[in-house]
């Protein structure tokens, strides 16, 4: 009778320490405490996180000026006169083109909805119309 309760307790014990978790590869683990890991993560801004994400950084710092967005998009064709754009601060072609367009609010949206080689937002998708607004400013001198 002894014998058999040693054995038994003998089976029970190596069926529940038969694997302590200490025993467990790296890979296991690894996997282990992605699947038991939180949802999500807080991300301050100005953290390397944040910025990787691209949130914090175009979010939460407000309306970019006309000149950051022409020196990023505009400028590949604004600054040379590229397929007949009108050039950076070259008044009269600027001054001919709101005349043309018949003011200065259908020259933004002409900026924004495209026209002839001009790309719809000067291709800075993102870019609102207050943007686009401040950067034809920037580039032309012109006023809303
Ligand atoms: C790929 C080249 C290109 C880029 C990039 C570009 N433009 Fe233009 N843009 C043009 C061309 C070409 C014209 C002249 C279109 C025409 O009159 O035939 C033009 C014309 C314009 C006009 C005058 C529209 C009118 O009614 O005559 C505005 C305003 C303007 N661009 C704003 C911008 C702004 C703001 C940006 C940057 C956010 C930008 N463009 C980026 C090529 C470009």
């Amino acid at each position: 009778m002894r014998a058999l309760i040693l054995l038994v307790g003998g089976l029970f014990a190596s069926l529940v320490f038969a694997k302590p978790a200490a025993d467990l590869d790296p890979t296991t683990r690894g996997e282990i405490s992605e699947r038991i890991a939180p949802v999500g993560s807080v991300c301050l801004a100005g953290e390397e996180c944040a910025s990787a994400a691209g949130i914090a950084a175009s979010t939460s710092s407000g309306p970019r000026s006309g000149d950051a967005i022409y020196g990023k998009f505009c400028v590949a064709c604004h600054s040379s006169g590229l397929l007949g754009a009108p050039k950076k601060d070259d008044t009269a072609a600027w001054q001919a083109a709101e005349k043309k367009a018949g003011g200065f609010s259908s020259l933004l949206s002409n900026a924004i909805n495209g026209i002839r080689s001009m790309p719809a937002k000067g291709t800075c998708m993102d870019c609102s119309d207050e943007e686009i607004s401040a950067s034809i400013e920037y580039m032309s001198g012109l006023k809303p």
